[in-house]
């Protein structure tokens, strides 16, 4: 069992993730490093410090979920920082009312359930050692106060993923196990567009901040810039 803390971020072999697990390497933790392809995630790795490993992951099937749990549990013995960056689809071709609802399910499946079944698959690990520290990454998309219409499925799922920080941060709050949603505001990835303001290392600042949150800190929040925002 390696003696430094562990970090796992999802959908880590580019843009936001790869940026969040580069800053938690240099803060001396384990990182767990991901990607959906395995080709994709060990080429990346080549450029990271030795602190860093490697594992496949699908946030969207059991199987690979089941054996990210396994290798961590065998090598590590636990798992500190669960930062679940993984996300698709910001579906600004399409709206509420003419909504592929396929293509909405999908979105649903990896934005919300994803991270919920990486929640599932981890918290008995950090209950064990009675600490943890959950980072949904979310979206002012997903806020409800002053939700407007547009980007269906990404809205909608963002909004979803906040309401299971909610509920996870309640029912874990007898645990120094902290559950909170970061908005990275709008980033230079492929996601964000090369028109977006804000580099990779800005994205990443406050997700690694609510990452390091120190026991009594805040849980069950949302926030950007290190300042909470509403739901
Ligand atoms: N960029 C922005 O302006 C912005 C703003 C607000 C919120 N966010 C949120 O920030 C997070 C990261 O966004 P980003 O801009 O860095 O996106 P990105 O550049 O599109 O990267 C998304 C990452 O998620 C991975 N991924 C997608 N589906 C997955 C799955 N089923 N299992 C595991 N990994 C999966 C992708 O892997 P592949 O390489 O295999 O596709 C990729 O590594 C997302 O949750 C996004 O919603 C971004």
């Amino acid at each position: 069992m390696k003696d430094h803390k562990t970090a796992l971020v999802t959908g880590s072999n580019r843009g936001i993730g790869l940026a969040v697990v580069k800053q938690l390497a240099q803060e001396g933790f384990t990182v767990i490093l991901t990607s959906r392809k395995p080709e994709d995630g060990k080429k990346v790795l080549l450029s990271m410090p030795e602190n860093v490993y490697y594992h496949q992951l699908d946030i969207t099937n059991n199987q690979s979920v089941n054996a990210i749990k396994d290798y961590v549990e065998k090598e590590f013995g636990r798992l500190d920082i669960l930062v679940n960056n993984a996300g698709i689809n910001y579906d600004t071709w399409q709206n509420t009312l003419n909504a592929d609802l396929e293509n909405v399910q999908d979105t649903i499946n990896t934005n919300l359930i994803g991270p919920w079944r990486m929640a599932l698959a981890f918290i008995p690990l950090m209950q064990k050692h009675n600490y943890g520290r959950i980072v949904n990454v979310s979206s002012g998309a997903g806020a409800l106060e002053g939700m407007k219409g547009g980007t269906p499925g990404y809205g909608i799922s963002k909004a979803a993923l906040n309401a299971l920080t909610l509920k996870l941060a309640d029912e874990l709050s007898r645990h120094d196990i902290l559950v909170n949603s970061v908005c990275p505001g709008w980033v230079r990835t492929d996601m964000g567009g090369s028109e977006a303001p804000r580099s990779l290392e800005k994205g990443a600042e406050t997700i690694v901040w609510a990452a390091l949150l120190p026991s009594g800190g805040p849980s069950g929040k949302f926030f950007r810039d290190k300042k909470e925002i509403p739901f």
